[in-house]
């Protein structure tokens, strides 16, 4: 098909009117909270692609180099003329090591974030001609519309980056579910996955020197304040990072720095000195308890793939 590849968009940006209930909810509860999903505005998407350069944040480095090593393998298992949907797709870098070898049908970036989904779509498309690429904006935390495209090719979700492990172990079961559901008997996915290791360096990927974890955290409350007329005073605020050994997972947090009080819209929220806003988890697995959950989701593991230094896996899953 060279020569014949086509772009579109498709779906929309999560309406104000959702982050604003999701703000007032998750500041409204006990224990103050934040879905991680609205880290993903254009600064957020470029902070997060300044955090993958970093020499703290491995995980990246880890699996660009598992894919590059493995494409062949890779590719063989998704198979050829498949219908590729990426859910996170981001920056699609690691996309790229494959779509040459695995000639997809046509290639479904999901993201949130769309100036991310505009951006990787106008590279691919200009290194990749003949790729028919179907650009979706949307959540995928909830049922999405994938456009039809009449190939035949068998669907191959592919969610790398560890994004999973921004789930709670449940979210990630009734994910990998809806999945399931979605690519159909036979039907495959390629889900990176974080492996748990030396809390210190996990400690040290999430607390880097330059500070720019801290940024990507802080935005959330920039964004607040742009879009939804907050007045949190990010000096007030510290990025707080630690390794949970007992629910193995990174949690993420903004800590108070004084008791104070903080507007959105006509909404005031009262913070305690050293009270947090939990904005993310990022769990960590080990490949028999990735296998597991993922067998409890009704998928076959058939082939799990690492890096040469045994930091990060991907797993090729075939629905059972
Ligand atoms: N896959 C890329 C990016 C990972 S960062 C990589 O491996 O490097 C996580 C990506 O998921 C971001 O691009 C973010 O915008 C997107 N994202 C996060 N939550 C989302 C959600 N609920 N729905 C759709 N996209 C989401
Ligand atoms: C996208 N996600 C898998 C990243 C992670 O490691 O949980 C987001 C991130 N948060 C802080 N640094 C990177």
């Amino acid at each position: 098909m060279a020569g014949t590849g086509s772009v579109s968009f498709h779906g929309s940006a999560v309406p104000a009117d959702s982050f604003l209930e999701d703000v007032i909810a998750g500041l409204s509860r006990p224990r103050k909270s934040l879905p991680p999903k609205y880290f993903y505005d254009a600064r957020g998407s470029a902070l997060f692609e300044a955090i993958c350069t970093l020499p703290e944040y491995y995980p990246t480095r880890a699996e660009l180099a598992l894919t590059a090593a493995h494409a062949e393998s890779i590719a063989r298992f998704a198979g050829d003329g498949c219908q590729l949907i990426e859910y996170g797709s981001g920056a699609s870098t690691k996309t790229r090591l494959l779509i040459g070898r695995l000639r997809p049908a046509a290639y479904v970036p999901v993201d949130i974030s769309e100036s991310a989904l505009r951006g990787a779509a106008a590279r691919l498309a200009a290194e990749f001609p003949w790729l028919h690429i179907r650009a979706v904006t949307g959540d995928f935390g909830r049922p999405l519309a994938i456009p039809a495209f009449g190939g035949e090719g068998r669907k191959v979700v592919y969610f790398p980056g560890s994004t999973i492990g921004n789930f709670s172990r449940e979210e990630a079961l009734a994910f990998l579910h809806m999945t399931r559901g979605q690519v159909g008997p036979g039907g495959a996915m390629l889900v990176g996955v974080d492996l748990k290791k030396d809390p210190n360096v996990l400690h040290a990927a999430y607390n880097d020197a330059q500070g720019v974890t801290a940024q990507f955290n802080l935005n959330l409350l920039a964004r607040i304040n742009a879009e939804l007329g907050g007045d949190f005073a990010a000096e007030r605020f510290a990025h707080y990072a630690f390794y949970n050994v007992r629910q193995g997972r990174i949690e993420m947090h903004l800590a108070s720095l004084a008791r104070q009080a903080v507007n959105v819209g006509r909404h005031r929220f009262s913070f305690a000195a050293g009270e947090t806003i939990h904005t993310e988890n990022s769990c960590k697995y080990s490949v028999e308890e990735f296998q597991a959950l993922a067998a409890q989701a009704g998928f076959r593991g058939e082939q799990v793939w690492l890096d040469a230094e045994g930091l990060f896996s991907l797993h090729g899953l075939v629905a059972a």
